[in-house]
């Protein structure tokens, strides 16, 4: 069986000063986990390394580096699918984990699907994963967005208005195909720019932030995150994997997403015979993929 891995690292009007940091960001991950594959290792042990070298990594919404909520501080959420048993682990609004990719891991293989809150992180912490100080996810570009989004948005109820909807979802995530034949979809944020306390948008929801079932394929998305989830766009994708190839299916679900609901967003499509495929309606998505028929890999933000 063939190998391959496509990592994002968000999709939205990146500045142009920060579009080498995403590409830099997401070809590193991208490789790690490629390097877990060539390796012998499991597409879930693939995934988990390049997420977690994107939230390490401060240029991407995700672990350090993530936008804050009104509160000023960060709140994020995350999720994985293993496409040969459908299981799914998730955490949402966790504030003391830098990894949060890692728990939404553990979570597959427990009783339990999803962790929300405080709950989430006690939920960790017992089960023997270290919870950080909240100040160490925290940036000092994000402090400055924050001031200027608090600056910005009309009034505090104004929930949906242009600075959340317009905001900076530079969500990161990874899907993968091992030797094996087992497809494993992950994707972890810190959500929207400013959104109000207790916000969850797509990632953490399997079949909106991401899907896998090896029959079909993987996908990650990125983006609006209320608009994604009112279409389920990454099952929608996966879906079309049954009857078209990866860099069609991406494109059909990104056009969806823009028909049916008027989402901006972008999405990463791995199908059950190892082709990729990528697709985005926002200016920019940082990307990176390469699969054992490649000679290199190919990275690119358009
Ligand atoms: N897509 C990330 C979010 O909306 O939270």
């Amino acid at each position: 069986m063939t190998i391959a891995i496509i990592v994002h690292g968000g999709a939205w009007d990146i500045p142009a000063e920060d579009h080498q940091a995403h590409m830099d960001g997401c070809r590193a991950a991208m490789m790690a986990g490629y390097d877990v594959l060539r390796n012998g290792g499991t597409a879930l042990d693939a995934i988990e390394r390049a997420i977690v070298m994107m939230e390490d990594d401060p240029i991407f919404d995700a672990g350090i580096g993530s936008h804050l909520n009104r509160a000023g501080v960060v709140q994020l959420d995350a999720g994985v699918m293993d496409g040969s048993t459908l299981q799914v682990g998730a955490l949402a609004a966790v504030e003391r984990l830098q990894n949060p990719i890692r728990v939404a891991r553990h979570l597959l293989t427990s009783a339990h699907n999803m962790m929300v809150g405080p709950g989430a992180d006690a939920y960790a912490a017992a089960h023997g994963f270290e919870l950080c100080d909240p100040k160490k996810l925290v940036v000092e570009r994000e402090v400055e967005r924050w001031k200027l989004a608090k600056k910005e948005t009309p009034t505090a109820g104004d929930e949906f208005g242009e600075i959340v909807r317009g905001a900076k979802p530079g969500t990161v995530g990874a899907v993968a195909l091992d030797r094996m034949g087992n497809i494993v979809a992950g994707t972890s944020t810190g959500g929207t720019l400013y959104k109000p306390v207790g916000r969850v948008g797509d990632s953490p929801l399997p079949g909106c932030g991401y899907f896998a079932d090896n029959a079909l394929g993987g996908v990650s998305t990125t983006g609006h995150g209320e608009s994604i989830i009112r279409i389920q766009l990454a099952r929608v994708a996966a879906d079309f994997c049954s009857r078209l190839y990866a860099p069609a299916a991406a494109q059909a679900a990104i056009s969806m997403l823009g028909d049916r609901v008027g989402g901006l967003g972008g999405l990463i499509v791995l199908d059950h015979a190892g082709r990729v495929g990528f697709a985005h309606n926002t200016p920019h998505m940082a990307h990176a993929y390469l699969t054992e028929a490649m000679n290199a890999p190919v990275v690119g933000i358009e």
